[in-house]
Parts: C-alpha cells; sequence; structure tokens
C-alpha cells in the first residue's frame, strides 16, 4: 500500500475505466493489487486521492496523456527471447519461409501485436535472418506501452531476457552480442522491426497498418475478459489477408471465443486461419 486508499466504489468505477480503455480486467480479488499499482503513478502525478485522480483520467482534456503514463505500470511486460520457441519456429519454418518463397517481388508481412520490450520480433528477425530471408519479410511490432517501446527500440536487455531454461538456437550468437551482463541487439536485426504504438481496443489504429499474412498475439489476451479478447481477434482478423495465420500464446486458445478461424496443427504448433 502506497498510501492511498482505495474503497470498493473507487475500485469499481478505476476498473471499469481501466478495462474500457486498456482491456485489462480486474476481478474483486484483485482490488490491492489495482489499488498499489494506480497509488504508484497518482502520486508521481501530484494526486492525493484516488477519486481525484479518477476524475482527472476519466474527464480532464489530459485525461488520455495521463492515461499513457498509467498504461506503463499496470501492464505485465514479462517476455524473453525465443519464448515458447517450437512456435515461433513452426511460424518461421511453415508459414512464413514457404510465403517468403513463393512470393515473388511481394514482401511477405507479420505483426508481433503486444511485443512488450520486443525480444518477441526480435526473435523472429534472428530466425529469419539465419536463413537469409529477412529482407523478404517485413516485421511490424507494436504495444500500449511508451516506456516498453523505448526499451524495445533500444535493444539492450539484461539477462533475464534471455532465460538459461529457454531453447535459444545457436544463430542467436550471430545477431546478439554480450556487453558485461548485457545483452545488444545487432543493427542488422534492430533495423528490421518496425515499431508502433497500438493499443489492441483501438480498431481504427489497427486498420491503419495494412494487411499481414501473419500476427503473433501471444499472452496478452489473458488479461482481458472473453468479450474484450473476441473484440480483439475480430480487429486483428480484419487485418489478416484471406487464409492468413494468427497465432496465440501455447496456453490461449480461441476455440472457446467461438471464433470463426479455422484452428490447425502445422509443425507442432496451433494455427489459427482465416478462411478465404
Ligand atoms: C506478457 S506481455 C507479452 C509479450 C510477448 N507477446 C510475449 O508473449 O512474450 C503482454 C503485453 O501486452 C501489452 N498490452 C496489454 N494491454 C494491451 C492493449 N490494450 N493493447 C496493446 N498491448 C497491450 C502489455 O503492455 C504487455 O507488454
Amino acid at each position: 500500500m502506497n498510501g492511498l486508499p482505495i474503497s470498493p466504489q473507487v475500485f469499481a468505477i478505476l476498473g471499469a475505466l481501466i478495462e474500457e480503455k486498456l482491456g485489462i480486467h480486474y476481478g474483486p480479488l484483485d482490488k490491492d493489487l489495482l489499488g498499489d499499482k494506480v497509488a504508484v503513478r497518482a502520486v508521481e502525478a501530484g494526486f492525493d486521492s484516488l477519486l481525484d485522480y479518477y476524475y482527472y483520467l476519466r474527464y480532464d482534456p489530459s485525461g488520455p496523456v495521463e492515461l499513457d503514463a498509467l498504461a506503463d505500470v499496470l501492464v505485465v511486460g514479462e517476455t524473453y527471447f525465443f519464448r515458447e520457441f517450437d512456435q515461433l519456429e513452426a511460424l518461421v519454418r511453415e508459414i512464413l519461409v514457404p510465403l517468403a518463397e513463393a512470393s515473388g517481388s511481394r514482401n511477405v508481412r507479420v505483426w508481433s501485436a503486444a511485443c512488450a520490450t520486443g525480444e518477441e520480433p526480435y526473435s523472429m528477425a534472428m530466425l529469419l535472418a539465419e536463413r537469409g530471408l529477412l529482407d523478404r519479410v517485413e516485421i511490424v511490432a507494436s504495444d500500449v506501452s511508451t516506456r516498453s517501446l523505448a526499451a524495445a527500440r533500444a535493444g539492450e536487455y539484461g539477462p533475464r531476457s534471455l532465460r538459461s531454461q529457454v531453447k535459444v538456437p545457436p544463430c542467436a550468437w550471430r545477431f546478439l552480442q554480450k556487453n558485461g551482463e548485457r545483452i545488444v541487439v545487432s543493427d542488422h536485426i534492430r533495423n528490421a522491426v518496425d515499431f508502433r504504438r497500438i493499443n489492441l481496443l483501438d480498431g481504427d489504429a489497427i486498420k491503419t497498418l495494412g494487411l499481414f499474412d501473419a500476427i503473433v498475439c501471444r499472452n496478452v489476451l489473458i488479461y482481458f475478459q472473453d468479450s474484450t479478447a473476441r473484440r480483439v481477434i475480430d480487429a486483428l482478423t480484419g487485418v489478416l489477408v484471406p487464409n492468413g495465420a494468427l497465432l496465440v500464446g501455447v496456453s490461449e486458445s480461441l476455440l472457446r471465443l467461438g471464433t470463426a478461424l479455422r484452428c490447425e496443427e502445422r509443425g507442432g504448433a496451433f494455427v489459427y486461419r482465416k478462411v478465404g
């Protein structure tokens, strides 16, 4: 607790505002967790009451800017290089490589939606570079957190981004350099990823990205209620080419959401295809 108490009523209205704007759902058991997180930012922004902070977020003309800053403290940016490696490898080997080899002069497009600090799109870029196909595939990566995106663009990481229990392909060391404790992504890989700030609830912003052959949206839908997840999946499906592929985290499934996408297995990974 950071000294700003949260009443059940303020929890209800703050939680509803956060869910409306960012999608992240807080259940009744999360009251103190949310209160503590919001209090950190509210105090930083000069407030001494969470109700006043709520009014500011909701009604002040600067509310949207403050909400962006609040997003930075709320989001869970847990990620690391080659997370759920077999799925990333299947995406590259089974989907992106065949498309890149067959696509003639057109670039294949893949989007890492909710990329956090960038390890996911950089891992995809390394797997493509290893096969000499990086210049044939356009990689867009996005997140709602400005702070995470700044870290992603910098391309410099601490040891937690490369976990010993995670399979790291030997080729990675062609593209990652160690600098003491730090891991630095080579310019070749860094320059291959186009980072954008996109809120997955913003359907209009998503449309500005253009169409994709594949979208990777992993480990973010778990923070949303089903109705929100469904809305996000619809927006993502809208920017997939016919037969385009959507991949979610290995512990996530779209089937209970009643998606119109067709689920198939490719190289050991589940892939959702846009029918048509
Ligand atoms: C646990 S990380 C997942 C990172 C990566 N995809 C992975 O699987 O390793 C979840 C990310 O979702 C982002 N996020 C949460 N709500 C979002 C929203 N409404 N729009 C875009 N990104 C969001 C967070 O900022 C965070 O970086």
